[in-house]
């Protein structure tokens, strides 16, 4: 029994959701699916490189820095400490909300005082050192400023909070130093591509303005969480990214700038990591990848084609066409032991409809010996040989199925031999991005 299926037990407390790959899995939607039972939904790393994308009765909702809970009129939405926050997205997705009638009071969003705010220097910067690196070093970052915003927040030196946002005169001048710190910077570092010089006076004037309009939102959220977990109220905590994109312990140096593991939680929320009582993590039946970086079962052809074309594999902040390959029960099973995984949610099984055999990629090979774990090492993981193995198929559509019972034998046999492969239960089904079609095991 999963967390679909239970009401009152532990995995309905406090839970967190974790995407297992490199991100886009469809953490959103099980977020959204799950967000009746909890009181708080809680946003505790990254930024708006994040891409989670919602469908309520046809109704497309792509949300960025917004955690999914906004979409649940009962639910407080949090962006915690760990979160960086760009106002200008944050603004803009707000009035998307409210242009269709889903306006988020103050009441129902609260903003970290202590989040780092992603200002105009980190977006630039993203973009001067993608561009400056050789095709070997770069990254292929989504270009919102999230690395430098990160690297400044960990420097101490020229960093501006979401509290700083509410002292316009304190603002103007840190943001004064940074700017002439920052145009030396870039000039010096970067001047074959002749940076535009960052404007002092400009920048904080646009920032203080954003801070008088989100001032009734900004708040302690350490001590709101707290307070919420010694009145048992159900925080579901949401991971944003893969956790294979996790600075720490992902495929370094082709990862995201922060802790999207569960391991980000306590600091990036300010709750102790024994406030996680289940952990669901989230993986497509497939694998997909944006950007660099070493991903062993790529298919890099026709079937990663129909995959990419079938599973509409196009980011969703970035619009560009994803890696597709098969299903890495290696990379898995390593994800799965750093979350402290209890149950798993199994993506986009309807994207494999129609594939004659399906692959699973079972160990990986390095100089001819078996590998007895995931070498989250990006020059090792380069060079392992994938084995594969490949399962039966299934023609049929089966995005219309209700009951877990209902989908065809083969589709089940796959996912048993996942289960089988993963040593965790799989507890969410998911067969087309709408809140109904998703199916309880
Ligand atoms: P950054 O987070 O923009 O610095 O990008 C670093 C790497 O993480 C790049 O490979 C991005 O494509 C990837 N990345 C960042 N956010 C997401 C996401 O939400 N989904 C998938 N990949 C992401």
């Amino acid at each position: 029994m999963g967390i679909l299926t239970e009401q009152k037990t532990r995995a309905s407390v406090n839970a967190c959701v974790v995407g297992l790959q490199w991100g886009d899995e469809g953490k959103g939607k099980i977020v959204d699916v799950l967000c009746p039972r909890f009181d708080y939904v809680v946003r505790y790393g990254g930024g708006a490189n994040a891409g989670h994308t919602v469908i309520i009765e046809g109704e497309k909702f792509a949300l960025h820095l917004l955690p999914s809970g906004v979409l649940s009129p009962h639910c407080v939405s949090v962006i915690g400490n760990g979160v960086v926050v760009d106002p200008a997205v944050l603004l803009t997705e707000m009035k998307g909300l409210a242009d269709r009638g889903r306006a988020v009071e103050p009441g129902r969003l609260r903003i970290s005082r202590s989040a780092h705010v992603v200002m105009p220097w980190h977006k630039q910067q993203d973009a001067l050192s993608e561009a400056a690196a050789g095709a070997a070093q770069k990254i292929g970052t989504t270009v919102r400023g999230i690395g430098p915003c990160y690297a400044d927040k960990a420097a101490r030196t020229w960093a501006i909070r979401v509290g700083d946002l509410l002292d316009a005169k304190g603002l103007s001048e840190k943001i004064a130093r940074a700017c002439d710190a920052k145009n030396r910077i870039f000039a010096a570092l970067y001047a074959s591509a002749a940076p535009k010089a960052l404007d002092a006076t400009a920048i904080a004037a646009e920032y203080a303005d954003y801070g008088r309009q989100l001032a009734s939102y900004i708040d302690d959220t350490t001590w709101l969480l707290n307070r919420a977990l010694a009145a048992d109220k159900r925080i579901l905590f949401e991971g944003a990214q893969g956790s294979l994109l996790d600075v720490d312990l992902g495929t370094y140096p082709f990862v995201t700038s922060s802790n999207s593991t569960s391991c980000g939680i306590p600091a990036g929320a300010g709750v102790p990591a024994r406030a996680v009582r289940h952990t669901v993590g989230i993986v497509k039946a497939y694998t997909t990848r944006v950007g660099t970086g070493p991903f062993p079962s790529e298919q890099d052809n026709e079937i990663g084609n129909t995959i990419r074309e079938r599973g509409h594999e196009y980011g969703t902040t970035t619009g560009r066409p994803r890696r597709c390959g098969w299903f890495d029960a290696v990379a898995a099973r390593y994800s799965i032991a750093v979350n402290g995984v209890d149950e798993l949610a199994i993506m986009l099984l309807d994207v494999l409809s129609g594939l004659k055999s399906v692959g699973v990629c079972t160990a990986y090979e390095l100089d001819g010996k078996e590998l007895p774990f995931f070498p989250a090492d990006a020059g090792m993981l380069n060079r392992v040989q994938p084995k594969f193995e490949m399962l039966p198929g299934w023609s049929e559509e089966i995005n219309r199925c209700e009951r877990y019972g209902d989908l065809p034998a083969a589709a089940r046999a796959y996912l048993a031999r996942l289960e089988e492969l993963l040593g965790v239960p799989i507890g969410i089904v998911s067969v087309g991005p709408d809140r109904r079609q998703t199916l309880a095991k």
